[in-house]
């Protein structure tokens, strides 16, 4: 049995586990543990730009960004967290800034700054110039810059271990347990403080924008620990994935100026959102483009709709979007300055997740009783932040001011906290797992179960929902959960063992897809990116609160809790 001791252990090497590391190592001792190595984190993937009311391209305030951020999720938000975190962006660019991160500039020297979705000036007037970006890399970019700094600061990290069990002892987090890929040797991380921040959870749905590695593992470690899980029913669907494939087409693009087309041409998000129309929030967007193929006016009577750039300079497109021109000609073969790019809602991002505090303590119960030693932040975490539906570039803001948040007060949580004693045999139940999958003798391949989960879920609990698919839905994850029991590896090596690792992946995927879908067929409302085709309106008297789904036997059990509502109050929703 191999046994490290740490002060802290952050599982997840993307942009929020990283800012953890380094504010938590500057005065103490860290781990940070991840399934990849660590540039290869989904941060990577966001392109388009992180939001700060900067003002350096037009008058701006935080203040704005903060109602903007409420309204886009549609008033779920908790406001005191979205105030602390639109507050907190502007500092935080900076100092990411000086950390020698390579924002696009303005002539003067300032950050550049574009428009993104649902970003307003003075409260939903026009857009605003609020995005700062690094071309379509912007996720790239940070991830880089903190992994430097991370590395240069001397933060010790476990490359390529996979977590599969979080320690407890006297109601408090203790260490964790993982799978070191290379070997497939247990190892236990003995610690007083541990943070999740092993992000989203999109591999779920067949069409996603996220990478395959976004198997939601952080949040179901402790949901089977029996701990909750906030407002899972809220999934985004991004409007511009690449038909088909789901890869994203950044936000951006239509932040340069780039239009949604139907088939007949038009542009159609003109009627559906007047004033702020390809630039309205994600859920929105994507809601029109269904309604625009439900109606026939798809291209060529197909599933899909067109994003038009070839009206900005080409300039513009090789300059700003160098990435996604990439993309395109790559996977389409199409050149953006000439083609039109067909494109279709993909998964993109989690609303919900882990229950933490604005601190990024985990809280685990309707009163937010944090538990101590535990910590949340990135997108596996519900601060919450980003309600029904999270605006473009608001991921990266969260990861950034609540992974520094967390990663602070670990930091003065391990300086006071005693170390808890490991509880007996800490190995077992991962041992366990992992002595069933090797030892059935079942004739069931994760693959496949994976494919009829992620085909199903699109199907069923993707853009619009409706009761009777949601029950369906649930009916087939049941099943799909006793066909997992009967799993069996071809593989039984220990090195690079991936059967494995899929293995557990797939487990965690049907365990929140049950809770996703669970959640969503309680929630008779359409709010944010959870739309009941038969429930259409948004109903504050009933659902103005936040959910939070409890393991229980194999099913899940609902409880719910109030959203904290200090400035704006719930209004329509127009753009
Ligand atoms: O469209 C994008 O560039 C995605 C950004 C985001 O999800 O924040």
């Amino acid at each position: 049995m191999a046994t490290h001791q740490f002060d802290g252990i952050i599982v997840g090497a993307g942009g929020a586990g990283l800012m953890a590391a380094l504010q938590a190592s500057k005065t103490a001792k860290i781990a940070v543990l991840s399934k990849l190595y660590p540039t290869r984190s989904h941060t990577g993937a966001a392109q388009g730009g992180i939001g700060a009311a900067l003002g350096n391209s037009e008058e701006d305030n935080w203040e704005w960004h903060m109602f903007d951020t409420v309204k886009g999720g549609d008033y779920l938000v908790d406001q005191d967290a979205a105030e602390i975190m639109c507050q907190e962006a502007v500092e935080a660019v900076y100092e990411l800034e000086h950390m020698g991160l390579p924002f696009n500039r303005n002539a003067d020297g300032t950050i550049a700054q574009r428009p993104f979705g649902g970003h307003t000036r003075d409260h939903g007037k026009a857009p605003v110039r609020r995005s700062c970006y690094a071309a379509d890399r912007t996720g790239h970019m940070i991830l880089q810059t903190l992994y430097q700094q991370c590395i240069k600061q001397g933060v010790t990290f476990f490359n390529e271990y996979h977590v599969i069990d979080l320690l407890t002892n006297n109601g408090a987090a203790c260490g964790v347990v993982a799978v070191e890929i290379a070997t497939g040797e247990i190892h236990t991380f003995h610690s007083k403080g541990v943070m999740f921040a092993t992000g989203g959870s999109g591999r779920m749905f067949k069409i996603t924008s996220n990478a395959l590695t976004l198997t939601g593992d952080g949040m179901a470690v402790l949901y089977r620990k029996g701990l909750p899980l906030e407002d899972m029913e809220f999934f985004q669907f991004h409007p511009t994935g690449i038909y088909k494939m789901g890869i994203l087409i950044t936000e951006a693009a239509r932040g340069e100026g780039g239009i949604l087309r139907n088939g007949s041409g038009e542009r159609f998000m003109e009627r559906y959102a007047p004033t702020l129309k390809d630039l309205a929030p994600r859920d929105m967007v994507s809601r029109a483009i269904h309604q625009e193929l439900r109606a026939g006016k798809g291209v060529n009577g197909k599933d899909y709709v067109h994003l038009d750039l070839t009206h900005l300079p080409a300039k513009t497109i090789h300059e700003k979007l160098p990435d996604i021109t990439d993309f395109v000609e790559t996977y389409m073969g199409l050149d953006p300055t000439k083609d039109l790019i067909p494109i279709q809602p993909t998964a993109h991002y989690a609303m919900g997740g882990i229950p933490t505090n604005s601190n990024a303590e985990v809280v685990i119960d309707e009163k937010n009783t944090p538990m101590p030693g535990l910590y949340a932040a990135g997108e596996c975490a519900c601060v919450s932040v980003h309600g029904a539906n999270r605006l473009g570039t608001n991921s990266l803001v969260d990861i950034v001011v609540f992974g520094r948040r967390g990663g602070k007060a670990m930091a003065q949580f391990v300086q006071k906290a005693a170390l808890q004693p490991l509880p007996a045999d800490p190995e077992a139940p991962a041992r366990a797992r992992i002595d069933k999958l090797f030892n059935s003798t079942g004739t069931e391949v994760v693959a496949r179960i994976r494919e009829e989960l992620q085909a199903e879920m699109m199907d069923k609990a993707s853009v619009y929902r409706i009761e009777a698919d949601l029950k369906k839905m649930l009916e087939i994850i049941e099943h799909l959960k006793k066909k997992y029991e009967s799993v069996r590896l071809i593989d039984h090596g220990k090195k690079f063992n991936m059967e494995l690792l899929e293995a557990f992946e797939l487990e965690h995927l049907l365990q929140l897809a049950q809770v996703t879908v669970t959640a969503a067929l309680a929630r008779k409302e359409s709010r944010g990116a959870h739309s009941r085709d038969d429930y259409p309106k948004r109903d504050d008297a009933n659902f103005l609160k936040h959910s939070l789904a409890y393991p229980e036997g194999s099913g899940v059990r609902l409880s719910y809790k109030p959203v904290s509502i200090t400035r704006f109050q719930p209004q329509e929703r127009k753009y």
